[in-house]
C-alpha cells in the first residue's frame, strides 16, 4: 500500500484536520549504513489521541520513535509539532536550545528501562522534583509538595520520597520514572516499551495505571509496543510496522477486529491464542 493509499484509509480529510494535528510526519527515514531502520514513514498525531506503533523486534519501532522524538536525526523525512502557541515548526529546523526546552516541557519520554529515564543516585522526590526546576519552578516546599502528590498518582507511598530509585522495584522505577516525565504537564510523551521489562503482573497493573492517567490527563501518546495487547488497552489508533515500513495502520478496534495485511493477521491471531 503507498503512503499516499494509506494516510486516506487513515485520515479521511487529512488536508482539513492538518492545522489541527500535534505532530505530522512525512517521508521519514532513517538508514544505518546500508540497512533500513524505517523507511517513508508519515502519520498524523492528534492531541488527546493515543497511537500505538507495534511490529516485530527489528521492525523499525525505536529507530522511528527516536527520530520523531529528535533524539535521532533521520536521513530524510520531516516531522513538524504544533506548539501550545498554535504554530507548527520543524523539529530538525529548531535551534538546539527550543529543542531542549520542548523535551522539557511539552513533550515526556518513557524509556523501556527506567535506568535510562531516572537519575538512580538522587531521591524519588529530586527525580520528580528535577522536572519541576527545569521549567523554572524555585519553591522547594511546592517542589516536594507536587512531587509527593505525583508519587501517590503512581502509587509509590510518600515515604518513599527520599530513597532512591536504585531500592525501588522494576515496576516502582517505571511508574517514578512515568511520574518524573507527567509532572511538568506535557502535551505529547513518547513511550518505548513502557511495560516491556517487567513480570505479566506488573505489566497489567502498570498498563492500568497507565491508561487511567493518561484519559485524566488527555494526554497525546505514541507508543511503540511489540505487544498487540499492550496496544490494544493504550490506543486509539495503530501503525503496523515490518522491515522498517508501515504495512497497515488504523483505528485499533478495527484494525484488531478486521486486520487486513496478512502480516497483521498473523500478528493478531497470535495474540488470540494467548
Ligand atoms: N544503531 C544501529 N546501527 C545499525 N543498525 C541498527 C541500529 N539500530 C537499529 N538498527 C537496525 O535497524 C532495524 C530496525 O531496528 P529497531 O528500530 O531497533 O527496531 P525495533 O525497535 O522494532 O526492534 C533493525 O534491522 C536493526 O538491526
Ligand atoms: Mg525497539
Amino acid at each position: 500500500m503507498s503512503t499516499a493509499e494509506l494516510m486516506e484509509t487513515v485520515q479521511p480529510g487529512v488536508d482539513d484536520q492538518a492545522e489541527a494535528a500535534l505532530l505530522k510526519v512525512e517521508g521519514l527515514t532513517r538508514v544505518y549504513g546500508d540497512r533500513i531502520g524505517c523507511a517513508d514513514v508519515s502519520f498524523s498525531v492528534w492531541p488527546g489521541e493515543v497511537l500505538a506503533i507495534v511490529g516485530e523486534s527489528g521492525s523499525g519501532k525505536t529507530t522511528l520513535l527516536n527520530c520523531i522524538s529528535s533524539r535521532l536525526t533521520p536521513t530524510c523525512g520531516t516531522v513538524h509539532y504544533r506548539s501550545g502557541d498554535g504554530v507548527s515548526s520543524d523539529i530538525f529546523k529548531m535551534s538546539e536550545a527550543n529543542r531542549r526546552r520542548l523535551m522539557r516541557t511539552d513533550w515526556g519520554f518513557v524509556h523501556q528501562n527506567p535506568i535510562d529515564g531516572l537519575r538512580m543516585t538522587v531521591s524519588a522526590g529530586a527525580n520528580v522534583g528535577e522536572r519541576l526546576m527545569a521549567v523554572g519552578d524555585r519553591h522547594y516546599g511546592n517542589i516536594r509538595q507536587t512531587a509527593i502528590e505525583w508519587l501517590g498518582r503512581v502509587e509509590i507511598d510518600a515515604d518513599r520520597i527520599d530513597d532512591q530509585p536504585r531500592a525501588f522495584s522494576g515496576g516502582m522505577r517505571q511508574r517514578l520514572q512515568i511520574a518524573r516525565n507527567l509532572v511538568t504537564g506535557p502535551r505529547l510523551v513518547f513511550m518505548d516499551e513502557p511495560t516491556g521489562g517487567l513480570d505479566v503482573s506488573v505489566q497489567a497493573r502498570l498498563l492500568d495505571l497507565l491508561r487511567g492517567l493518561v484519559s485524566d490527563l488527555g494526554l497525546a501518546v505514541i507508543v511503540v509496543t511489540h505487544d498487540l495487547a499492550v496496544a490494544r488497552l493504550l490506543s486509539d489508533r495503530m501503525i503496523v510496522m515490518k522491515q522498517g515500513r508501515v504495512i497497515e495502520a488504523g483505528l485499533t478496534d478495527r484494525l484488531l477486529d478486521d486486520p487486513r495485511a496478512p502480516y497483521t493477521q498473523l500478528l493478531v491471531s497470535s495474540i488470540l491464542q494467548v
